[in-house]
């Protein structure tokens, strides 16, 4: 890849210690921008660190809940403060819900509370502490990280899942309406089945008896065997997406749910 499409940018990337994250970190920054990477977990962010350095970009890693609008400020001041104004915010963290599998009656009200937190109240704090910059200067863009789930339902979670992600859609729609006169565009991906930590915990290993493992274990095998391309994206061909709605090749696209599925669901 030789195009550098975000030279002398400030990116800022959710969920940047594992799997699209990670990969959109390594993207964006193969194309010229300075990275602002965010995780909960300080050691997985720590190691993407390491491969950005490794290209000799500037980075910093961010230790934060998403969840938390408090530490989500603080992480943006940090950002502005060592890196400069944020041209690039992409919302990628998340967490699954295989714990809503059984459905309704087994979906404990602070685990549907917390998939909200962070698939949904996240990039919301995220967007409201990045936005108003971004439209001062009269230019950004956003992409958040919905999911086929939110398009349709999930195979792999369970119906938290699927409607913070649905949820996700929405807020992405509205801001692409208020901010797109700003010069600010805000748009989605929906990603079917990509082969990363997220999903591989969707499988039998984390199932309660032998007959979740055995359920588990088909409906993940039947994921890759229904999609019309015949196997789970990468994580690398999710970033490479959010690289293209982040950039000026996506200037007059805004508010879109970009299905990036294979073919699985196709509207
Ligand atoms: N893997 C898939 O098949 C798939 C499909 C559709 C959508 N998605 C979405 O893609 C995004 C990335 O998923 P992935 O597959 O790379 O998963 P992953 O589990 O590999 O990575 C998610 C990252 O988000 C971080 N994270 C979780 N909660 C956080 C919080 N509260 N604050 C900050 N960071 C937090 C995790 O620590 C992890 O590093 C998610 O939003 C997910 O819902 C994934």
């Amino acid at each position: 890849m030789s195009t550098q499409r975000f030279s002398d940018q400030v990116a800022l990337v959710t969920g940047a210690g594992s799997g699209i994250g990670r990969a959109t970190c390594v993207r964006l920054a193969t194309e010229g921008a300075s990275i602002a990477a965010l995780d909960v977990r300080g050691d997985a962010v720590g190691e993407t660190i390491k491969e950005l350095a490794a290209l000799g970009v500037r980075a910093i890693a961010l230790e934060c809940d998403v969840a938390s609008p408090e530490a989500v400020s603080d992480a943006v001041s940090r950002t502005e403060n060592e890196l400069g104004t944020i041209d690039v915010l992409a919302n990628v963290a998340g967490i699954g819900d295989t714990a809503g599998l059984g459905g309704i009656e087994t979906l404990a009200d602070d685990r549907w509370q917390r998939v909200f937190d962070v698939n949904l109240s996240g990039p919301f704090y995220l967007c409201k502490a990045v936005l108003p910059g971004m439209a001062v200067r009269g230019r950004g863009a956003v992409v958040n990280v919905s999911s086929l789930a939110g398009r349709s339902k999930s195979a792999n979670g369970g119906l938290a899942y699927s409607s913070s992600k649905a949820g996700l859609l929405g807020l992405t729609r509205h801001l692409a309406f208020d901010y797109g006169p700003k010069g600010v565009r805000v748009n989605a991906i929906c990603p079917g089945g990509v082969d990363t930590p997220m999903i591989r915990a969707a499988g039998a290993a984390n199932a309660s008896s032998q007959a979740e493992a055995d359920a588990r274990r088909k409906r993940v095998e039947a994921y890759g065997y229904f999609m019309p391309i015949k196997r789970l994206s990468s994580a690398d061909e999710q970033a490479a997406a959010i690289a293209f709605l982040a950039s000026e090749d996506a200037s007059y696209i805004n508010g879109v749910a970009l299905d990036v599925n294979g073919g699985l669901y196709m509207a």
